[in-house]
């Protein structure tokens, strides 16, 4: 695996690889992997010829400070996790080769960033569109890897390569969980003990809600999830949203989507964790 920390150089490889006629797979990261991580990794390594994978933490889609502070660093462990899944190209610049000034770019996805994610972290997609942008115009990959866990990130970028007319595939791939159900997350690791064995409450509640679902409506199944979590002292709702899965809008009845996607985020103790279920509604 080559370690690349400039724009220019990943190019240059890149380019090389193009004139073979070698396909290239992008995953974009903000490190401290996991196994959700290389499971998009090892899909990207099946489908193309070339695996671009990048760790950036990127500040502009932070709104909270103290969460960019602490999002954990593993670049060693890193490293080896991505050697040993087949990576071709890391590609780790620092925030000067992202950024050498400040991005003022305004994207607007309407409807798409005023809901669940959009709402609560002001910001945070315009963030995550100007990296993943820039990244894009780095790499040039023929098809990019996105976690469903991330539901709204992944309808997101879907709208910018669209409006930008990249011609990139961007592939939407599964939750990968803990045996308990937890949605394996970075931030996993900033739980305490106690709040660790808390959290797969939150995948168990959304599991045990597409049962409930059966018979109920819409909002029967919003309360019956949130007072579930809500009643554990350390866990607090943000928003838990049913909504159409495909324009991501809120629906107050089955019948108003074939696709109805149950969005969360919870506070556990500090640490903010998202997750998101699909319900198959007969
Ligand atoms: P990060 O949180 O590091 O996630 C990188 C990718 O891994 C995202 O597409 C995310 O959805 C996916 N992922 C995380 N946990 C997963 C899990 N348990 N199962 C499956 N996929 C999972 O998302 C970002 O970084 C950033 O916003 C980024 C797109 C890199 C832009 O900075």
């Amino acid at each position: 695996m080559k370690i690349v920390n400039s724009i220019k150089e990943l190019k240059n490889f890149l380019s090389k690889e193009k004139e073979n006629g070698f396909s290239v797979g992008f995953v974009p990261t903000m490190g401290a992997l996991h196994q959700g991580h290389i499971s998009l990794v090892n899909r990207c390594v099946g489908d193309n010829h070339v695996c671009v994978v990048s760790i950036f933490v990127n500040p502009t889609q932070f709104n909270d400070k103290k969460d960019l502070e602490t999002y954990p660093r593993t670049p060693e462990k890193d490293i080896t996790l991505l050697e040993s899944a087949g990576c071709n190209y890391l590609f780790a610049p620092s925030e000067h080769e992202m950024y050498p000034e400040p991005d003022t770019r305004v994207f607007d996805f309407g409807q798409l960033t005023e809901v669940m994610e959009g709402e609560h972290r002001p910001g945070h997609f315009n963030g995550v569109a100007q990296i993943v942008s820039k990244l894009f115009a780095a790499a040039e990959p023929d098809r990019a890897y996105f976690g469903e866990k991330d539901f709204q990130q992944v309808a997101v970028i879907r709208a910018m390569t669209k409006q930008l007319h990249l011609p990139i595939q961007i592939i939407a791939c599964p939750i990968l969980r803990e045996a308990d159900g937890l949605a394996m997350s970075s931030r996993n690791v900033r739980l305490t003990k106690e709040q660790c064995q808390k959290a797969p409450l939150i995948a168990q509640t959304l599991k045990e809600s597409t049962n409930f679902a059966v018979g109920k409506s819409v909002k029967d199944v919003t309360a019956y999830v949130t007072d579930t979590l809500n009643k554990e002292p350390v866990m607090r709702v943000e928003y838990f949203d049913i909504v159409d899965g495909y324009t991501l809008l809120s629906i107050n009845d089955w019948s108003e989507t074939t696709y109805p996607v149950g969005c969360i985020a919870v506070f556990c103790g500090e640490v903010r964790l998202i997750d998101n279920i699909t319900y198959e509604i007969k």
